[in-house]
């Protein structure tokens, strides 16, 4: 048998990536509790309620797996909602509380990587009109001082905002996010707004924190044509990644925005990143249609042969993740894998998609690609926003009513993968003996 491994470079980041609103339950004061009290917004009418109790104190159960599986990171969120209750207060306490959880994670080993905002809002901004009001760049900033100045002490690595294209995407393009809007109007400004609120918190950040990395985790999807020959396809293609893909990053790279009709000169947030984080889940084909124009006329599928997730949200599509990489190599920054997962409740392709995405990830590091870390999506199962708890993303599994964890058999995959540094034949062959022949030929 192969005796090969995969090494990844020492101090590479092993860790996983949750969000404030998915596992800390209670947060009633912000733009999702709400959103998930109206009838018919999440799937089977599910509600976040006490998610994964973390602000109940599961955090520590949950970081003691694993900082045991041998995870050296971990990627959590601050929920704004918390820490300013209403424009005019400020609630010490809860900072006090993310102190204690990201003092934790440093008594486990664990290095923080904190994000500031991850798709829920406090409910007096979306009052004021969310992110569509510009006032926004300034609150924004403001509660970001505020988190940086109680937290700088803890934590070098910041992500402002996670998934702004998503965000905008659901909220604002479809409808099925809060506010539920389809107003491409608002999209444009939104994602003004959150290009400069990124950007003035870049200031911020640096200002107190000089040597602190910040960076964004947008979603990334690359897009293939679905007939290479069409040139309708091709474009189509094109208009489609521009706007989900590349407005954003590009912006915080050249201080252009140019996102749908909007072209604005935006000189200010221009070199505002200090490394390149990606969320990948899986890629796109897009064919041109007709009936497709808030789509910029591109229907988007799976490749019919493609492996999808139990409720078909994700196909299992490992080579997209290299080729991201190799997209992020033109800003010249390091690269930070910040999201990457997928929801599979019985855990058979978990392993798979696991062993696959690591193995285009360490073919990236092998062509000198300068990826940092890698943060899988998620710890434990969690509240999957209009998705509910039908999906199931978790390394361990959660019983919603119990809180009783149970570990899936990635898990211990992934604790291997961590607590080695890298990926070996051995583990292929016992964790996913149906990739074996593929990824080592000839032996
Ligand atoms: C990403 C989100 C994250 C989680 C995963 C499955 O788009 O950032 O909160 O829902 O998808």
């Amino acid at each position: 048998m192969a005796q090969a491994t995969f090494h990844f470079p020492r101090g590479f980041l092993w860790g996983t990536a949750t969000a404030s609103h998915q596992v800390e339950g209670d947060n009633t004061n912000n733009t999702w509790w709400a959103w998930e009290q109206e009838p018919g917004r999440i799937i089977d009418d599910h509600k976040s309620g006490r998610a994964c109790d973390w602000w109940g104190g599961r955090w520590k159960e949950d970081f003691d797996r694993a900082a045991e599986a041998g995870q050296n990171a971990h990627r959590l969120s601050i929920e704004w909602s918390r820490l300013q209750p209403t424009p005019d207060r400020w609630d010490e306490s809860s900072l006090d509380y993310y102190r204690e959880m990201i003092q934790g994670l440093h008594e486990r080993n664990m290095q923080p990587m904190v994000t500031l905002h991850h798709f829920s809002d406090p409910l007096w901004l979306a009052e004021r009109g969310g992110w569509d009001n510009e006032a926004v760049v300034g609150y924004f900033e403001a509660y970001v001082r505020r988190v940086v100045e109680a937290l700088k002490e803890y934590v070098d690595l910041w992500v402002t905002l996670n998934e702004p294209n998503g965000y905008i995407t659901g909220g604002y393009v479809f409808g099925i996010w809060p506010p539920g809007k389809q107003d491409l109007g608002a999209a444009m400004r939104v994602m003004t707004n959150q290009v400069r609120a990124h950007a003035a918190a870049y200031k911020v950040i640096h200002s107190l924190q000089p040597g602190a990395q910040v960076g964004i985790a947008p979603n990334l999807r690359p897009m293939l044509p679905a007939r290479r020959w069409s040139p309708l396809d091709r474009l189509v293609t094109t208009l489609q990644s521009n706007a989900f893909n590349e407005a954003f990053p590009r912006a915080l790279h050249t201080g252009k925005l140019s996102f749908l009709t909007l072209r604005k000169n935006l000189p200010e947030v221009r070199g505002t990143q200090d490394f390149v984080g990606i969320n990948y889940y899986s890629r796109d084909y897009v064919a041109f249609s007709p009936l497709k124009p808030a789509e910029l006329f591109g229907r988007r599928f799976y490749h019919p042969e493609a492996e999808l997730s139990s409720s078909g949200f994700i196909a299992n599509e490992p080579r997209g993740l290299f080729d991201l990489v190799k997209w992020g190599l033109h800003f010249g920054l390091p690269i930070m894998i910040t999201e990457n997962g997928i929801e599979d409740a019985g855990d058979d392709l978990r392993r798979r998609y696991l062993i696959q995405h690591l193995h285009q990830l360490w073919r990236a590091v092998n062509f000198n690609l300068p990826v940092k870390g890698y943060f899988h999506w998620t710890l434990v199962d969690n509240f999957e926003w209009e998705r509910g708890w039908t999906q199931r993303f978790g390394l361990w599994e959660l019983d919603v009513e119990t809180q009783v964890r149970r570990k899936r058999p990635s898990a211990d995959l992934y604790a291997e993968i961590c607590q080695t540094n890298g990926v070996s034949a051995e583990m292929v062959a016992r964790f996913a003996p149906g990739l074996f022949p593929g990824m080592f030929p000839n032996f």
